[in-house]
């Protein structure tokens, strides 16, 4: 993370505006959101850019399903996904659809490009052809039985002539970047699986569509009787979107699933850019899927989780949280409600959620609502001393697993700080010590209440890139001062009095107890 000077310029796909937001876009857009929230803490300026794919013969045929135009219905599916994004607290800068001008233009401007170099080519093509897929299909994608697989839907063979961009030149160039650069691909066993692919010659890709055949598109800036190819209009959005602002490329990470690494993220869009003589993108970071109750999601057989409905019923954090501790980045993950609320109960609202209790409670019952400055510096062999010293510990540990985008094993080691905080608690029984008239008690309850509040702030501030609305919360009930709130992230992470004399909130339900399923 070095070249301070350039923003940090993170993508995620754009989705398929031919449905309704699900959980797997949910994901992609926090797990992002994380990153990007992470880097403006650490004092990096940030770029985030998401969006929305409207071309191509899905939303042709659902808007004509419909009966509305392709672009009312388009409009529609945009408002959802933008919606979505603010409910997840989404922190993107920008949000690209492929129907603006600003896209349409630069798509056409590089297809000008290739075209005026000669890397376009006009063919007549015979092949078989998935309408559902919208590719061409080879021998080796059948079935052993001969069959086609189910995901291509109705397969036909046609004959018609198209424009190639011929990839082959290419070919070496691309694998010789693949293994000069270990981070383009992350995490790195994902490698694999594109030099297999590029083992066998690469054929050229058919970038165009006959119009008669889908009206959906952008029209070739040579032949307007053809519409661009999906991918080859969609990819280009990550550089569409910075022309008009200078210096963000080439994008640091491209947020993506695992299942549209190979081919288009990893050896179309780097090669387009090549040929067009832009740097590729840094990384293409590739994240596994969701399954829903052990099996694939799905809208009709109504295994599916609606995120917007979740995030209704259980808060927005919640399922921001579950998302990034339940999936290692780049695993695939399950997602179950069981699992879901056995998380929220036992992490979020009997650890956290009961810290949080525990820290407004002795503070108002015992400290006048005030946070108390300890009553003497934590003496080395006392438990004070002890958590202190888990704290040092647990910061540094996280610090380096975010770094590594290890936010599932980052928030775990920070609950296991949360647990030892509540343990601590537990053993020094400041409910015990408030009874007690002994002046060395009620001294001791002072430093009591000074260092759980200060370990709940501290855990507070470093969760903030994941669940960043649950934090300013705590901060607020907590009436962490502004000069501290203000400070440079990694300088809030100290271990210290920032607040004394702060005044409490008297009570906060930050995670209520879920209603029983019905
Ligand atoms: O592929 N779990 O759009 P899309 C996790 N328009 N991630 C999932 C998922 C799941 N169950 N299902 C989908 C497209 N995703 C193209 C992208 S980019 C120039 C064009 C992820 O709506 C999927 O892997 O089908 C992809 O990264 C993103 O959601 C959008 O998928
Ligand atoms: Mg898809």
């Amino acid at each position: 993370m070095s070249e301070q000077s350039k923003p940090f310029y993170i993508t995620t796909a754009i989705d398929y505006a031919n449905g309704s937001p699900h959980l797997g876009h949910a994901y992609e857009k926090v797990l992002s959101d994380v990153i990007a929230r992470h880097q403006r803490l650490l004092g990096r300026q940030v770029h985030f850019l998401t969006g929305l794919d409207e071309h191509g013969q899905k939303v042709q045929q659902s808007a004509r399903e419909q009966g509305v135009s392709p672009q009312q219905f388009c409009d529609s599916v945009a408002t959802q996904f933008q919606d979505l994004c603010r409910l997840l607290d989404i922190s993107n800068d920008d949000f690209i659809r492929t129907t603006e001008a600003r896209h349409q233009n630069v798509v056409r401007a590089l297809l000008q490009k290739l075209f005026d170099k000669g890397e376009i080519h006009k063919a007549s093509y015979s092949g078989f052809y998935s309408t559902r897929q919208e590719q061409f299909l080879l021998e080796k994608d059948r079935n052993p039985d001969g069959s086609w697989p189910e995901i291509y839907g109705n397969v036909t063979q046609i004959t018609e002539t198209n424009y190639f961009f011929r990839l082959a030149p290419y070919q070496q160039w691309l694998i010789d970047h693949i293994k000069t650069h270990p981070g383009f691909i992350f995490p790195r066993y994902r490698q694999k699986q594109v030099l297999e692919f590029l083992n066998e010659p690469l054929n050229d890709l058919c970038i165009s569509r006959p119009r008669e055949r889908l009206e959906w598109g952008i029209p070739l800036p040579f032949d307007e009787t053809y519409v661009t190819y999906v991918w080859f209009d969609a990819l280009v959005n990550y550089y569409s979107a910075t022309v008009s602002h200078p210096g963000l490329w080439p994008a640091d990470f491209h947020v993506i699933g695992k299942d549209i690494l190979v081919p288009p993220h990893a050896v179309y869009w780097p090669i387009m850019l090549k040929a067009l003589g832009i740097p590729a993108p840094k990384s293409l970071l590739v994240h596994g899927w969701w399954s829903v109750n052990g099996s694939k999601m799905s809208k009709t057989t109504g295994n599916y989780v609606d995120p917007v409905a979740f995030s209704a019923q259980y808060g927005v954090d919640a399922l921001r949280y579950f998302l990034v501790r339940e999936m290692s980045v780049g695993q695939d993950s399950d997602f179950s409600h069981q699992q879901f609320l056995a998380r929220y109960n036992a992490e979020l609202a009997n650890n956290l959620g009961n810290l949080v209790n525990r820290a407004l409670n002795m503070t108002n019952r015992f400290a006048g609502a005030t946070i108390p400055a300890p009553a003497s510096e934590p003496a080395p062999g006392t438990p004070e001393d002890a958590l202190a010293a888990n704290w040092n510990q647990t910061r540094d540990d996280v610090l380096r697993l975010y770094d590594a985008l290890q936010y599932h094993t980052g928030l775990e080691r920070l609950f296991a700080f949360i647990t030892a905080t509540n343990a601590y608690i537990e053993q020094r029984a400041p409910w015990k010590l408030g009874k007690s008239a002994d002046p060395a008690d009620q001294a001791l309850l002072q430093t009591v209440i000074a260092t759980m509040t200060e370990a709940l702030r501290l855990a507070a501030v470093l969760l903030t890139p994941v669940t960043p609305g649950t934090c300013a919360k705590i901060a607020t009930v907590l009436g962490v001062p502004w000069g501290v709130l203000h400070k440079p992230w990694l300088e809030q992470l100290h271990w210290g009095t920032a607040l004394t004399g702060a005044k409490v909130a008297p009570s906060a339900i930050l995670f209520p107890r879920p209603q029983p399923q019905k």
